[in-house]
């Protein structure tokens, strides 16, 4: 094993650290310094030799570089040939231009310092199944693909503020600790104390209508918590919510501010993440349909939508297109499989090795589609004007329409206890949902908020809540009541929706959800 801190310069060695130093650069700056010699400090992504030559492939967080070293330069070479995936390195070189070089530019190796030689890395670049991967969250972060997620996440969030704070929109922060449900007790995460039985926020809401009096336009961003029992796609336990409320706004009022954060949101990560995008497999046009006015449907209509032939035919004909390029997807993979298995190491192999990678994927995911959309299909026919639109429903409509959808007017029955009732039809209440196109489903969901003191008393106690907890709440309807509301966007779910994941564990750094809490 390489002892810590082994060192090796090009040419004899001077064997002192910090000799010789250039100024360290991170990987995105090598077009910068093209024939300079420079500084990288990562660790190693992997390695391939041959031919009395050696390509150290290094990440450091900004990139992956291609640092190439040949026999001549002896105890280097040696180095380079054996130093350990995902050990720490530093390495100094010239950098050049080349095109076949990932991203362009290679460094050519004059010093290189091991300062941590790594055990036998467990992620190997073969398939892992995911339970392995979640497992191993806190190596697999290190991926390419996952830094990419955590990187658009980045700017994801970033976006999310500015436009708030550009637009006046003042942040509150809201407790974390709560000691009522605002989303419904089934998802409750109970916490003690001090021997008083409290809960983890579902929301920041019902603060922020009290911030927004205070205020005027206010929002908050942070952790939320739903004890969800049920293993989807779509949700986690702990997710992170931006939530803006606006005191005099209406439903319309509140339903333009969502489609005006969308469009600025995806308009943002399109702009600085387009390369990384078409790396994770998304093409960035697909995004395009964000720019035109989003369609808006009423729950009715939905409902309609739901029980009509055309939604059948429309669902029976994606669903053989999606058999057709599974067989394809099979087919191709076969293909690949045969010729890798006659190859020798090397670049041509690796990128097969990577494709049959992609592909495999790719047909998991086709796989479970067409196993899922019969299903949905059956739901949605039996599905009654009453009850909540559910995963299949949301699946279904969301691929209905080729852009976001607004769905509007819920049942006053399933939705919660906060919603105003809509003064034309009791039974229904000013909200929306808003259904991210390709059956991502649900993104947003708002609402106007009862602002009358009375009705909101009957609607609570019609669903047997206990009112002694909410008086500061419904203090806001004593004082100074106003027409008001807002919306909540999860930060995953969107993510998910941006980037075509399959599932919003990858939207997340240290995914929380049923039977997972490690590491
Ligand atoms: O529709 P929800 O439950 O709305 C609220 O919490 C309101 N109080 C928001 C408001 O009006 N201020 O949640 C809002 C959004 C959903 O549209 C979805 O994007 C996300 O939060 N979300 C989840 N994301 C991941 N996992 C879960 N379990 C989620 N539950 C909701
Ligand atoms: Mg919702």
């Amino acid at each position: 094993m390489l002892t810590n801190f082994l060192m090796t310069d090009a040419g004899g060695g001077r064997g002192v650290p910090g000799a010789d130093r250039c100024a360290p650069i991170t990987i995105d700056q090598l077009a910068r310094h093209v024939n300079m010699s420079v500084e990288l400090r990562g660790w190693v992504y992997g390695r391939r030799s041959g031919g009395g030559i050696v390509f150290l492939l290094l990440r450091d967080g900004a990139g992956i570089c291609q640092c190439v070293s040949e026999a001549a330069d002896d105890d280097l070479f040696e180095t380079a040939r054996h130093v350990p995936q995902e050990s720490s390195v530093i390495v100094q070189g010239t950098v050049r231009r080349d095109p076949r070089a990932p991203g362009g530019y290679e460094l050519r190796l004059s010093r290189l310092v091991v300062i941590h030689a790594a055990e036998e890395y467990p992620i190997a670049r073969k398939r892992h199944g995911i339970d392995f991967l979640l497992r191993h969250r806190h190596l697999w972060l290190r991926s390419p693909r996952q830094s990419i997620l955590m990187r658009i996440r980045h700017t994801l969030v970033a976006a999310v503020r500015d436009f708030f704070n550009r637009r006046g929109f003042i942040l509150v922060d809201t407790p974390i600790l709560s000691p009522g449900a605002a989303e419904g007790s089934a998802t409750l995460f109970r916490v003690d104390y001090f021997g008083e039985e409290v809960y983890l926020a579902q929301t920041g809401q019902l603060y922020l209508e009290a911030a927004c009096m205070a205020l005027g336009k206010v929002y908050c961003f942070g952790p939320t918590f739903r004890a969800e029992k049920s293993k989807t796609r779509r949700h986690l336990t702990e997710f992170w919510m931006v939530e803006p409320e606006l005191a005099f706004a209406d439903l319309e009022q509140v339903m333009a501010l969502a489609e005006e954060l969308v469009k600025h949101l995806v308009d943002r990560v399109l702009d600085r993440h387009a390369a990384d995008l078409e790396f994770l497999g998304r093409k960035p046009e697909t995004l395009s349909s964000v720019q035109g006015p989003f369609a808006r449907i009423s729950y009715t209509e939905a409902v309609d939508i739901l029980h009509s032939g055309r939604l059948a035919a429309e669902t029976e004909q994606f669903l053989a297109a999606r058999r057709a390029q599974l067989a394809d997807r099979i087919r191709q993979l076969d293909e690949i499989e045969a010729r890798i298995k006659g190859m020798q190491a090397g670049r041509r192999r690796d990128a097969l090795v990577a494709e049959a990678i992609g592909l495999r994927a790719e047909i998991r995911r086709l796989e479970e589609e067409v196993r899922n959309l019969p299903v949905h299909l059956q739901q949605a026919r039996r599905f009654a004007w009453g009850e909540d639109l559910g995963g299949d429903e949301e699946t279904l409509l969301s691929r209905h329409f080729d852009r976001p959808v607004f769905i509007t007017h819920y049942p006053r029955k399933c939705r919660a206890f906060y919603m105003k009732a809509d003064p034309g039809d009791p039974r229904l209440v000013l909200n929306f949902d808003l259904l991210a196109p390709e059956g991502y489903g649900e993104i947003v969901g708002g609402s106007q908020r009862e602002d009358d003191l009375s009705r909101l008393v009957e609607r609570m106690q019609e669903e047997k809540m206990n009112l002694a907890p909410y008086q500061w709440y419904l203090d806001l309807r004593r004082y100074g009541s106003v027409t008001h509301g807002g919306f909540g966007l999860g930060i995953e779910r969107f993510l998910s929706w941006l980037c075509g994941l399959d599932h919003v564990r990858e939207a997340i750094a240290f995914p929380r959800m049923l039977g997972r809490i490690n590491p």
